[in-house]
């Protein structure tokens, strides 16, 4: 079992390579590469990552995007599975809403079945209303203008 000491938590990408984001996306039937998945941090307006520091690989991610003055959105959050429900997810999230709180609204989309656990967090159901596009779902990485 990994040791709490050997995860860091960062905002910063910094030294961050496709190969340290292998194994996400499970469950996705056309997931981004990792390639991609690296363009999707780096375009995000916020980011924290929990890093193994032994395996010199990331095992979580927060995304999010953001106005900055009055809204933010949550678009992904992921923990690898080997290393769920030992806390990750709960620090990434909580370090993220900390970077949240002069904002008026936080929003995010969940299963049902993860309702408790953004619960914790004092997140509110709420409803949604939402597109997909599957054959775009592993992402375009377009160049930014
Ligand atoms: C959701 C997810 C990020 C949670 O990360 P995690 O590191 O496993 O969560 P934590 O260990 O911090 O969980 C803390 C508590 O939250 C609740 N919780 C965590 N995962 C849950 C789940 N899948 N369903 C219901 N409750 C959950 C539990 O109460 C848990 O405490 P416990 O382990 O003592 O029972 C992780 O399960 C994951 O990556 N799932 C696949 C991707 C996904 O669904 N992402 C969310 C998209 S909206």
């Amino acid at each position: 079992m990994l040791r709490a000491s050997t995860i860091r938590y960062t905002t910063s990408l910094g030294g961050i390579t496709p190969e340290m984001l292998s194994g996400f996306f499970v469950g996705w039937p056309n997931p981004p590469s990792a390639e991609t998945h690296l363009c999707i941090l780096q375009r995000s307006s916020f980011v924290v990552l929990a890093i193994d520091q032994e395996a010199t690989r990331v095992i979580g991610f927060i995304t999010a995007i953001s106005d900055g003055i009055m809204s933010a959105y949550i678009t992904l959050l992921e923990v690898l599975p080997d290393h769920q429900r030992k806390g990750i997810g709960t620090e990434l999230l909580t370090r993220m809403l900390a970077q949240f709180e002069k904002l008026y609204m936080v929003d995010t989309i969940c299963d049902d079945e993860l309702r408790p656990f953004y619960s914790q967090f004092g997140m509110q159901p709420s409803t949604g209303m939402r597109v997909r596009n599957y054959e775009r779902q592993s992402g375009v990485v377009e160049p930014e203008t």
